[in-house]
């Protein structure tokens, strides 16, 4: 179920010259969000008249908040940064199918593999599983996030430049450190999760992946996000914005 709310800001700062941290009031996109959803929010001023979908980086189910870490990569997303504490954002969500995250999670060990702008999803499925953790963050250069993973497992963080830990990306570091899990739960650009895929699949690890695709509608309605799925042996196109966006790393057709 997604419901349309008029959210209120709670609060909204910049974590570096790009990325934009806000916290919305939203008491029933709250209470129904699961890790790996999105919710769609709707520029408004008249201009923009497609809605941005935006990852859940983390929910309040009691204090009835939703908070979004997104890029400025558009006229919609620095829109959305220019406002205010107090000022209202017309959301609709919680959107799409998040992570499967086993019901023996407690056993589990799981590993959380985010890079770049992927990686405020993997906060909130970081804070839901209770089992052990080994989250792996990758970035260009300049981490942000990343100190708010250590409350819930062994974080290693990767950049392309070597400013700050791991000199590489993701994947490298994951075979040069022989990274394993019960499962693997990912977010990031294609071809992250196209190189983690096939780590996965030769590791006979099961691999969940998120997919950044651009959206149109954002609800099923047009096939502007459609991606290639192997079902049973046959390609189906499948819709990120609402099959998705995670699916199982071995169903995607990766191209
Ligand atoms: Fe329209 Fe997904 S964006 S169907």
């Amino acid at each position: 179920m997604k419901y349309l709310e008029n959210a209120v800001i709670k609060s909204i700062n910049m974590l570096n010259d790009n990325v934009c941290d806000i916290k919305l009031h939203c008491p029933r996109v709250a209470k129904n969000a699961c890790p790996g959803q999105f919710i769609e929010i709707y520029p408004d001023n008249g201009v923009n008249i497609l809605s941005r979908p935006i990852s859940i980086c983390e929910a309040d189910k009691i204090i009835g908040t939703v908070r979004v870490v997104f890029q400025l990569v558009g006229a919609g997303t620095k829109l959305f940064a220019t406002k205010k504490i107090g000022d209202t954002l017309r959301i609709l969500g919680p959107c799409g199918n998040g992570y499967s995250i086993g019901e023996n999670s407690i056993e589990s060990s799981v590993v959380l593999v985010g890079g770049g702008i992927g990686v405020p999803p993997l906060l909130y499925a970081a804070k839901s599983i209770i089992g052990e953790k080994t989250i792996i963050l990758g970035y260009r250069t300049s981490p942000f996030l990343a100190d708010e993973f250590i409350r819930y497992g062994n974080v290693f963080v990767c950049t392309d430049d070597g400013s700050e830990g791991y000199h590489g990306n993701v994947v490298s570091f994951m075979r040069e450190n022989n990274i394993s899990g019960d499962y693997i739960l990912s977010c990031g650009p294609k071809i992250m999760l196209r190189y983690l895929s096939e780590y996965a699949v030769e590791n006979s690890i099961p691999c969940q992946v998120s997919m950044e695709e651009r959206m149109a509608c954002g609800i099923g309605a047009c096939v502007g996000c459609a991606i290639p799925i192997d079902v049973n042996g046959e390609v189906v196109n499948k819709k990120v914005c609402k099959d998705g966006p995670v699916f199982d790393c071995k169903e995607v057709i990766w191209q």
